[in-house]
């Protein structure tokens, strides 16, 4: 290391002197660290060193109201982090918040999963021909009271007709359903392109056992239960039977036809 002059020590040991710290300021409080700060500029005060004892009195007096004034400072920085705990507490509860939302828009298809609900609201149009009972009108043929049970056994006969209607749901001679029977007015349209495949399950089963009083238990895919259960099995059956085309329809190949098993 550097070897520090004789003379540069002295005179430093001299400047402390001057500054009325000597070897014991070194030692001194803290207090005077101000005095160790503005050391450059410790000639100018070392020509009122009496007069600069005091200034650190008041200024140590001083502190506390400095320390009060910082309080706005750290209630400003403590409120600073807030904002994150804040925003923390809001991302916690987004999960919740998420599925508050996804319940809430749970809830109408929840009620739409019941087909007699959704049934019903699809039936809105066909009652304007058959009643809205189904007690059939001069333009709608009756529904209720077991009689579109008779005329489709296998539910699935029921969704061929309504997605196709009277001029491509009959059979080559003209009647309908397995009992023959003789279109009324022959004005039945298809309901294929304006009904989706859930729907079209749902308003059969509506039919089926709302207006016609049918036994679930005889419709084992077309009721509430399978509905509710299995929905995409459901519809895969209306749309294969949609996919065999117009004409008189032959269901028995698709799985879950009832004519399948008799
Ligand atoms: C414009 C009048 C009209 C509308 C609307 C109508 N239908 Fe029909 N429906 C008929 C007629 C008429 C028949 C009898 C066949 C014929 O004469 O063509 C019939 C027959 C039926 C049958 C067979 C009933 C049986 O036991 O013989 C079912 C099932 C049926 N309709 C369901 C529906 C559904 C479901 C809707 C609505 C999505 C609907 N219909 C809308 C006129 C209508």
């Amino acid at each position: 290391m550097t070897e520090i002059p004789e003379h540069l020590l002295k005179r430093a040991a001299q400047r402390r002197a001057a500054m009325g710290g000597g070897e014991a300021s070194a030692d001194a409080p803290s207090g005077d660290a101000p005095a160790g700060a503005s050391a450059p500029a410790g000639e100018a005060k070392a020509s009122a060193p009496a007069k600069k004892a005091p200034a650190p009195l008041p200024t140590l007096d001083d502190q506390p109201a400095t320390a009060k004034a910082d309080i706005p400072v750290v209630a400003a920085a403590k409120s600073r982090k807030r904002a994150p705990y804040w925003a923390t507490a809001l991302l916690a509860a987004m999960p919740l918040w998420a599925f508050m939302y996804v319940y809430a828009i749970d809830q109408p298809p929840a009620g739409a999963n019941d087909p007699i609900a959704l049934g019903a609201e699809v039936f809105t149009p066909c009652a304007g021909c058959h009643g809205a009972a189904g007690a059939g009108t001069a333009t709608g043929q009756k529904l209720s009271d077991g009689h579109v049970i008779e005329t489709f056994a296998d539910p699935l006969d029921m969704v061929h007709w309504i997605g196709y209607g009277t001029a491509e749901g009959t059979h080559p001679d003209g009647t309908y359903g397995d009992v023959n029977r003789q279109p009324l007015t022959g004005g039945m349209a298809g309901w294929r392109d304006r009904l989706s495949t859930e729907e079209i399950a749902a308003v059969v089963i509506y039919i089926r056992q709302e207006l016609s009083g049918g036994d679930p238990a005889e419709d084992p895919n077309f009721n509430a239960e399978t509905f509710a259960s299995d929905l995409p099995g459901l519809e895969t059956m209306v749309q294969e039977v949609l996919d065999l085309g117009p004409g008189a329809p032959d269901v028995s190949g698709i799985e879950g036809a009832e004519t399948e098993e008799g």
